[in-house]
């Protein structure tokens, strides 16, 4: 007989929803996930040719699209087709963001509202949906939202950069604790690594990035990816948790 004071463990994900799968970190985690036998959709504004080609390596287990994540009609759509070809999705990383490189002060209204629509307003809503579906259908899942050290640390140029990612980490406990263990849900908030969003960093910035790590070096998105895999596929009853993966750099 089972023991009723352990809870039953929340199954791994199997298929896993991946916005801003197109390069980067987003395109690595959907390689990984692949590469480890889930299923994958995964979407950005632009289909990359990196993106369609591992699409093309694994046509039975991927859907990928062109959606933007702050148009809510279109993410339903996705989903919608995602689960039509793959199945019901149980796991999701919120990755899609854009970056900043202003000084607050410098920073127009307009910019202001499209980094806090795409990185909190639009994940907060495409979790809505991946919820509400995995809830109406009796299903447990997984929930992973990227966020970054610059919700722990100061950065000058991220003011609002920083204030979204502090809110996804913020509501990744709530969330956890709303949902009662039916769905884990966790945040991995990497250091810096290279990528098209942190090229605007100068060699200056870099420079000074990497003094403050002990380990030395920048992160690299090969660091971040199992990470990610574990809250997603392993047995594990880690919940509500920020993971940081900066080589300490944050501390
Ligand atoms: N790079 C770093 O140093 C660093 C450090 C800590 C955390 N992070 C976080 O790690 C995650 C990945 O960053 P990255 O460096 O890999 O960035 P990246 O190379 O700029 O990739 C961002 C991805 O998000 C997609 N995206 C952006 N806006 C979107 C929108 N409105 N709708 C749909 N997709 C959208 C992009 O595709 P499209 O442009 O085609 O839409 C792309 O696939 C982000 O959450 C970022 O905040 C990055």
């Amino acid at each position: 007989m089972s023991d009723p004071t352990i809870p039953t463990p929340v199954p791994p994900s199997s298929v896993v929803l991946v916005s801003g799968g197109s390069r980067g970190l987003g395109l690595a985690i959907a390689t990984d996930l692949l590469d480890s036998g889930l299923k994958v959709a995964a979407f950005a504004r632009t289909v990359t040719p990196e993106l369609a080609k591992l699409a093309d390596a694994h046509p039975e287990r991927t859907h990928v699209g062109s959606v933007d994540v702050t148009d809510l009609a279109a993410a339903q759509a996705f989903v919608r087709s995602a689960e039509e070809r793959l199945g019901p999705i149980d796991g999701l990383v919120n990755n899609a963001a854009v970056g900043q490189d202003s000084l607050h002060v410098h920073t127009a209204t307009a910019d202001i509202g499209r980094i806090i629509e795409t990185n909190l307003t639009a994940p907060l809503q495409l979790t809505r949906l991946a919820v509400r579906r995995m809830l109406a259908q009796g299903r447990r899942g997984r929930i992973v939202n990227i966020t970054s050290i610059c919700a722990q640390r100061g950065f000058p140029g991220l003011v609002a950069y920083s204030a979204t990612k502090g809110g996804m980490d913020a509501a990744t406990r709530s969330l956890a604790r709303e949902l009662g263990g039916r769905v884990l849900v966790n945040a991995v908030a990497p250091g810096f690594f290279a990528s098209e969003m942190s090229a605007v960093l100068g060699q200056t910035q870099l420079d000074q990035i990497v003094r403050r790590t002990p380990t030395g070096q920048l992160t690299e998105p090969e660091e971040v990816v199992p990470v990610v895999r574990l809250l997603l596929r392993d047995q594990t009853t880690i919940n509500g948790q920020v993971i940081v993966v900066d080589g300490a750099a944050s501390i």
